[in-house]
Formats: structure tokens, sequence, C-alpha cells
């Protein structure tokens, strides 16, 4: 499979979501991703339901809504209904990770689980055959715009061979600091989506620079 990407619209202008989820759409990315905050998991509050409810409107591209926030539980059908497709949830902020996973399948989203900068992948190892897909953190989540953190190529070689062998089917998502600089190498250490905030919406053509990566 060749990689995907999944631009995150944390870094677009929140003034224009309309226009912003119309360029997304028409573009060469894989997938909408989707930061939810709620400043008591992370320092930072984004948005939440109702925004991706708006902006559903306006895509047929997956939504792969990454949940930075704590008790997740509470929260799945709400997101399942606003247009969710992939729900990924924290490892750090799920006590009964396994339950949570369940859950998350057992209303018709694939479930993915994050891991932060400090997290071990060896957490996953008894729940790996569950997961649609992990999302490894290479920032500390919380803010777009910040730097890579280059252990990340380290994590994403280990979970890569934990998989094969285990045998499971779960993606490999990084989330970031994610530029052209760095794509070629996340890909061949095995990851398979690249999530990219203000290296997208900051530069001067999004469409060129989705393209790039895509191509990288
Ligand atoms: C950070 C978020 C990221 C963020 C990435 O907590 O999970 O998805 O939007 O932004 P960049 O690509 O700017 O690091
Ligand atoms: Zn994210």
């Amino acid at each position: 499979m060749s990689h995907l990407i999944a631009p995150s619209i944390l870094a677009s202008d929140f003034a224009n979501l309309q226009s912003e989820s119309e360029m997304l759409d028409k573009s060469n990315a894989d997938w909408f991703h989707i930061d939810v905050m709620d400043g008591v998991f992370v320092p930072n509050i984004s948005f939440g339901v109702p925004v991706i409810r708006a902006i559903k409107k306006f895509s047929a591209k997956p939504f792969d809504v990454h949940l930075m926030i704590v008790d997740p539980d509470r929260y799945i059908s709400d997101f399942k209904k606003a247009g969710a497709d992939i729900l990924t949830v924290h490892y750090e902020a799920c006590p009964h990770l396994h339950r949570t996973i369940q859950a998350i399948k057992s209303e018709g989203m694939k479930a993915g689980v994050s891991l932060n900068p400090h997290t071990n992948i060896n957490v996953l190892e008894d729940i790996i055959n569950d997961l649609d897909l992990v999302l490894i953190m290479s920032v500390n989540p919380g803010f777009g715009g910040q730097s890579f953190i280059e252990n990340t190529y380290n994590k994403v070689t280990a979970l890569k061979e934990m998989i094969i062998q285990k045998k499971s089917d779960a993606l490999i998502e990084i989330d970031g600091g994610v530029t052209s600089s760095n794509a070629r190498k996340l890909i061949d250490c095995g990851a398979d989506v690249l999530v990219a905030g203000s290296f997208v919406f900051k530069s001067d053509d999004p469409l060129t620079t989705i393209n790039d990566l895509k191509s990288v």
C-alpha cells in the first residue's frame, strides 16, 4: 500500500472552515485529520462534535478523529453521529483500553490508539491485534507547529516489527512536525499514514504541498 496523507485541520483557517474543507476534499489528501482537545488531557482546547458535524457536509473523505480528551468513552457515539470514520483515543487516557476499543468498533468505526512520545510501544503488545490504527505522536500533543522528535524513527521501526510478528493489520500513523524532509524516512521505517498540519496549511499552496507529501 502506498502511504496516505491526512492533513490536520487544526492548522486551517477556522474563520473559513467551509472553504478549507472544500479545498481538502478536492485535494489528493486521503483523510481529514481532526484534533479534538479538552484542555485537561492536553493544555489546549480546540473544537468538538458540532464543528465536526458542520464540516462533514463539505467532505466525502474519511474523517480521522484524534481524541486528546480524558474519558473518551462518554462521547464515542456522539463522534460517530457527527461523522467520524476512524476514532483514535490515547493510551494514557484509557484505563480500560480494550473495552474502549470494542465500543468504538461496535459503533461501526475503525479504532485507533495513540501513544505520547514517552510511552513505549510494548504497552500495545496485548491489544495490537484488535487495532486498526496506531497513532505515534512525534510531538507532545496539544499544539500544532512543534518540532519533530527524532526518537520517533526508533518507535516506528519497533512498532512495525511488532505488527509483522503478531500478524496485525494495524496501520501506523505519525502525527506532529511532519514535513517533506522527514516523510520519506518515516515511510521507510514503516509508517503508513502521515498527518501534516502547519506544513500543509501554512504553505503558499496547500494543494501542491499535499501532492509533494504524496509523492515523497
Ligand atoms: C498535535 C495534533 C496534531 C497537529 C499536528 O497535538 O495532534 O495533529 O495538528 O500539527 P503539525 O503538523 O503542525 O505538527
Ligand atoms: Zn492529531
